[in-house]
């Protein structure tokens, strides 16, 4: 039987034969593209190629692309596991033409590869195309051995591919694969019904047009061939199984869950097994592609994600993390084409683990709430679990709204989802505050940016002369100039935007801030100082210069520190966020334990030494491939066409990266960490300075040493040591002190038991003292046994705001006349509002009315009176 890897393998050598480039996938997070959470397409990475703002490097292409669909225009969430076909992450396949060949041979090969190298049964497929497509309808049967009544004519809905709202488009065939019994008994009207027995394999898009956002469908100047199949299925077909989950792909993790479940995959079950073995797959590919769980966007699909898989885990009665435990199987399975899994391997398991964990904690009362919920709901003869009980689900026991809804679905309840939809957001408006603006927010609603691309020339310079291409007028008064070309870096990448003046002979303008829009526009922000703008008008434009220079040495530690953190605590420490400005740095990575100190210092030093070893920075523009193979560390997003930066420090340090560096590290000066905390499960923060701000930082603390070297009279090293000492004694101190409190109080009972006054022969002593803890009082009060031979005693004291009392009898007393401190308190606590007990010879009562004491310790001896008589 041939692997799925094998079939992948000859998928893109059959098109490599056919002068294909073979190109690797892009990561499963889009780059430059917000609105869309991940990859979903083959063609996502193509997009600007088809429109044609973008230049491709070859004209025919071929590869497979890491996909996964779990929201927007396209999502399968709900088909997975309940069928076999479906998955939330999945391999495309496709080769494109970009401008080159079209319909025919598109057709044509699909057809070879089919029949000729996979060996499958003309007979059984069947093609449809758009029903304005008589071009291709006749090529099928020209360039086939297809019968034609087998291709069939379909509209828009079946046969006309978008990748959105907006973007490219065109109409497209389909080939479809009767799996059934019956070769015979083939029916045309089963094509796009539904029917399991028809499966959908491969897509041949045929881009022609773009749809614009006012939803006009315009010509492109050049056609392209997009096409994209399912690995997953033909992999199915050609080993001949009925479901994707029974092929080479699944069946590893599969015996993996049932050895670790215990289980047999079989009946009911199946599909719990399905869907944690789909779940897996696209939570180690996103996890790979630096995506961390977490409660908004991307982050918040791969907790729901997570969380579905945890609870048909629970069906499989897997109470305690597991999912991570089949991560290094697919890794196994799968590493050779995807190596960024057993690159990432640790930490993969790592987040999957700390998530099934804290998941754990709350989805077994979270599911029993639900079942509360049902039975309430079946009771009341309803068949809509409420918006409010969903909601209180999803915020107190973390169930995604999805998963509600399955679990809702699978006893034949719905969800009131605008009333969830109510709650939820009556408490983003709770949250909704100083919260950073959104990069759609830099511009008013309805402006649209006109003009040609920035042209970026703050590499080299901090001043240039220019001209103002789009004036924009913000909400907040400020104005928004673009122009021609420009020194100012905009944020990103973690660096912050330059600042500057604007200038010439009438105009005067200070730019507080530039930020980019669409990857491509620079927007200088800020106030007009003197003079009227206008579109077309030169200007010189000049960087804050001293501040651009503070924030050189600031994104390079930033590389160096990423660096030497990889090399302290390992490969799997990736970058989760920067931040570099003019006084410091900022930097969160990957990593699940507090470093140590000895850790972070090591960090510190190997810094340092890279800075002092004054090394050249290089930087080269290459291509995304060049860079990956030369090691450079990548955020997300680059595509293999793309032209990249890659920062180089020497053979340390490799980044891909937009910002603006120093020429040699030694113009760092010296580097600090100045802190370090966790910002999330997994993600840690470094804070650190540079140069200037290192010289001040270490002073600084150089002066609040030297502050405490006189204060204790010792010098440096000697410190600790002291401190220890001074500790230690002020412990004993303390402990004395409270001694010497009670044997001070010693001293009064001889005047306390003079004072004693005696209820029927018995001595007793009844005293409101001061005390600053219930056991000093009990203390006192056995010193007071002692000291009066036979007899009660009971004192109160306040102690922070509450009455308490301790009683004390000795042991004649309780013998002769039966009365125990325990009953006396018993009496007692009543009158000061609280409770108490205790032993015959001791017991105590706390009350919550202090003003009460006086009256509970005057009515002691008719309690003590009353316990005689009584006798
Ligand atoms: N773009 C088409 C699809 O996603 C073919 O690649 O189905």
């Amino acid at each position: 039987m041939k692997t799925a890897n094998e079939i992948r393998e000859e998928f893109l050598q059959f098109f490599k034969d056919k002068e294909h480039e073979i190109v690797p996938s892009t990561p499963v997070v889009p780059a430059d593209d917000p609105t869309l959470l991940f990859i979903n397409a083959g063609m996502n990475q193509f997009k600007n190629i088809f429109i044609g703002t973008e230049k491709s490097k070859y004209i025919r292409v071929v590869d497979t692309q890491k996909c996964i669909r779990v929201s927007g225009k396209h999502n399968d969430l709900e088909d997975v596991g309940v069928d076999t076909s479906h998955h939330t992450f999945f391999e495309m396949l496709g080769n494109w033409s970009f401008g080159d060949y079209y319909k025919k041979e598109a057709i044509e090969w699909a057809w070879e590869l089919l029949t000729k190298i996979w060996g499958l049964d003309g007979e059984r497929i069947w093609a449809t195309v758009h029903d304005s497509d008589d071009e291709a309808k006749k090529l099928w049967t020209e360039v086939t051995s297809i019968k034609a009544e087998k291709v069939l004519m379909f509209g828009d809905k079946d046969n006309f591919w978008e990748m959105g709202d907006t973007g490219p488009c065109g109409p497209c065939s389909e080939i479809h694969y009767y799996i059934g019994e019956d070769i015979n008994n083939q029916s045309a009207d089963k094509i796009n019904s539904d029917d399991p027995d028809y499966l959908e394999i491969w897509n041949l898009v045929f881009i022609q047009y773009n749809r614009n956002s006012k939803g006009e469908k315009k010509e492109l100047p050049s056609k392209h061939v997009d096409t994209g199949m399912g690995l997953e299925r033909v992999v199915s077909l050609i080993q001949g199984k009925k479901s994707n989950y029974d092929t080479d792909i699944f069946t590893p993790i599969i015996k993996k869950i049932e050895s670790l479940t215990g289980k047999k995959y079989e009946g009911d079950d199946q599909v719990s097994f399905r869907v944690i073995a789909d779940h897996l797959r696209s939570l180690s590919f996103s996890i790979a592609d630096g995506v961390l769980p977490s409660n908004e966007g991307r982050g918040y699909v791969l907790r729901r994600l997570l969380r579905r898989a945890a609870r048909f885990g629970r069906n499989l009665d897997m109470h305690s993390p597991f999912i991570y435990k089949l991560v290094s199987t697919l890794s196994d399975m799968m590493g050779n084409t995807f190596p960024e899994l057993p690159e990432n391997l640790k930490h993969i398991e790592k987040v999957i683990h700390s998530e099934e964990e804290s998941f754990g904690e709350t989805v077994d009362r979270g599911i029993e709430i639900f079942n509360q919920t049902l039975k309430k709901a079946k009771k009341e003869n309803k068949s809509l679990i409420s918006g409010e009980d969903a909601f209180k689900l999803y915020d107190t026991y973390g169930f995604p709204l999805d998963l509600t809804e399955l679990m809702a679905r699978e006893k034949g309840f719905s969800v009131d989802i605008d009333a969830f939809e109510k709650a939820m957001d009556v408490q983003r408006k709770r949250s909704r505050s100083g919260k950073k603006f959104s990069v759609d927010s830099l511009i008013p609603e309805g402006v649209e940016i006109k003009v040609e691309a920035t042209q970026f020339l703050g590499y080299e310079t901090l001043e240039a002369d220019s001209e103002i291409t789009q004036i924009i007028t913000n909400k907040n008064k400020s104005i928004s100039l673009l122009l021609k070309a420009t020194p100012y870096y905009a944020e990103s990448g973690g660096q912050i935007g330059d600042t500057g003046l604007l200038t010439n002979d009438t105009l005067e303008i200070s730019v507080t801030d530039t930020q980019k829009i669409g990857g491509s526009h620079y927007l200088h922000i800020g106030k007009v100082i003197k003079g009227k703008p206008k579109v077309g008008m030169n200007i010189k434009a000049s960087v804050t210069s001293e501040r651009r220079k503070n924030i050189l040495p600031n994104h390079t530690a930033t590389h160096l520190m990423h660096a030497a953190l990889r090399e302290v605590l390992g490969d799997h420490v990736r970058q989760a966020g920067s931040l570099v400005d003019a006084d410091r740095l900022r930097f969160d990575y990957t990593h699940f334990e507090k470093p140590t100190i000895k850790q972070l210092k090591e960090i510190e030093k190997i810094v340092n030494d890279k800075i002092r070893e004054n090394i050249k920075l290089n930087t080269t523009i290459t291509t995304f491939n060049e860079a990956k193979k030369a090691g450079a560390m990548a955020l997300f997003g680059e595509k293999y066409g793309d032209e990249v930066r890659m920062v180089e420090v020497g053979d340390f340090s490799k980044e891909l990266c937009g910002g603006t560096h120093v020429n040699r590290t030694g113009d760092i000066g010296l580097f600090a960490i100045t802190q370090e905390s966790s910002v999330s499960s997994g993600v840690r923060r470094l804070e650190a300075v540079t140069g200037e701000g290192a010289i001040k930082y270490f002073q600084n603390n150089q002066s609040v040493l030297s502050e405490i070297e006189e204060l204790l009279s010792v010098k440096g090293d000697s410190i600790p040591a002291r401190v220890k000492v001074l500790s230690d004694a002020n412990k004993k101190l303390e402990k004395k002190l409270k001694t010497s409190a009670v044997s001070s109080k010693s001293l009064e009972l001889d005047a306390w038991l003079k004072s004693a006054i005696e209820v029927d022969g018995i001595k007793l002593v009844a005293k409101i003292i001061k005390s600053s803890s219930i056991e000093e009082m009990k203390q006192i009060a056995d010193k007071l046994r002692d000291k009066m031979d036979s007899g009660v005693g009971v004192l109160g004291a306040e102690i922070k705001g509450k009455a308490q009392l301790v009683v004390i009898a000795s042991k004649d007393v309780i013998k002769k006349y039966g009365v125990s401190a325990n009953s006396i308190v018993k009496e007692l606590s009543s009158m000061i509002e609280g409770g108490g007990g205790g032993s015959d010879h001791m017991a105590t009562a706390g009350g919550k009315r202090p003003e009460l004491l006086d009256k509970s310790i005057k009515q002691a001896k008719f309690v003590l009176a009353k316990l005689i008589k009584k006798k």
